[in-house]
């Protein structure tokens, strides 16, 4: 699998990254290296990786607890305290071997401390894979917005290998495979027609396509200026929905996945309101969003929570929410305004 090059860093694949990540190590002649894990990580993941890295530096395993709620400022002060304890300095990597909890708060741990240290990611989830692992977003949450505090930071390098895919359970699958949805549905629609019409997927060509998709669009936005924002197609409604049922205690947690499916098929009735995407098109994309997810419950009582919540989304300026919204499948315009009204018809939409 051929690698990609980010704007100052390699996507590499397969064994090919494990040769790469070692070079890498020793051409900066790093002082030490920590290893960013979870619980889930540290059992499934990292008794793959410790055998595959090369090196004789010394080498610290920093565990944090799994999971959304996790992803904080305190979760990052005890990885800076430990780090502070171990001894790392200026010249000490990071390593974040993970899902995107891990590569997002380990790149803003790793950014800021010591006004910055190198990290390189080793996503383990498609999600992280397809999406989190690469662009340079690094932060955490703040309460249940998501990715409220943060920097643009970019790793030395990531390291995709799909082996850690076989650690995941279906769920985690199908919540990745919400972004490949997205990039296929602005960029490359057979990206949606292979997930939709196929139950044997190609996952290494789905990821690797997704991914030469994504850094095109960082290449010429890397700071979300602009067509960047094509990026959070369904993801101001879907962190709305995301927000609030983690904010809310008689709810099951939705997936980042799950959450952005039920985004992309309200903001594509949006679209048909506003820019006229077919009709035909909006039922076959709900159509598969239902088959692939089921049907997630939005009681009406919560709509004006959602929206709510979706005041907080990073795109909005002066109070106002901002949305991509698609004439066409592959045909984008960001920076749209969407009337309130619409948004609730929208989640009545989805339920229908
Ligand atoms: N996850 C959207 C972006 O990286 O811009």
């Amino acid at each position: 699998m051929t690698s990609i090059k980010a704007a100052t860093y390699p996507i590499h694949f397969n064994e090919k990254a494990y040769t790469e990540l070692a070079n890498l190590i020793r051409f900066n002649n790093y002082s030490s290296i920590f290893i960013l894990v979870d619980d889930n990580t540290l059992t499934h993941c990292y008794p793959r990786f410790m055998p595959l890295l090369e090196t004789d530096k010394t080498i610290e395993v920093i565990q944090i607890d799994a999971g959304e709620v996790h992803k904080n400022i305190e979760t990052c002060v005890g990885v800076w305290n430990v780090m502070t304890e171990l001894g790392a300095d200026r010249k000490s990597l990071l390593i974040t071997l993970g899902g995107g909890v891990i590569t997002d708060l380990g790149g803003f741990v790793a950014s800021t401390f010591k006004r910055g240290i190198d990290f390189i990611n080793i996503p383990t989830t498609l999600l992280s894979m397809v999406d989190a692992s690469v662009g340079g977003k690094t932060g955490v949450d703040l309460g249940v917005l998501k990715n409220q505090i943060g920097l643009f930071a970019n790793p030395k390098m990531v390291l995709l290998d799909p082996e850690y895919l076989h650690t995941l359970s279906a769920r985690e699958i199908r919540s990745g495979t919400a972004e490949i949805i997205k990039y296929g549905m602005t960029h490359d629609i057979r990206l949606f027609n292979e997930i939709k019409d196929n139950a044997e997927l190609n996952i290494v060509d789905l990821i690797h396509r997704s991914i030469e998709i994504k850094n095109e669009v960082v290449l010429e936005d890397p700071t979300e200026q602009n067509i960047r924002k094509v990026l959070n197609w369904g993801h101001t409604i879907g962190h709305g929905i995301e927000s609030y049922f983690l904010d809310t205690p008689n709810k099951e947690n939705l997936t980042h996945g799950e959450a952005i499916a039920i985004g992309m098929v309200c903001e594509t009735y949006i679209s048909s309101k506003i820019l006229n995407f077919p009709s035909d098109k909006l039922k076959e994309v709900k159509k598969a969003i239902h088959a692939i997810y089921g049907k997630i419950e939005i009681k009406e009582e919560d709509f004006s929570s959602i929206t709510g919540l979706m005041k907080h989304d990073k795109k909005n300026v002066g109070g106002e929410i901002n949305f991509v919204l698609l004439k066409n499948y592959g045909d984008f315009q960001i920076n749209c305004k969407v009337p309130n009204k619409l948004i609730i018809e929208s989640l009545e939409y989805y339920n229908s």
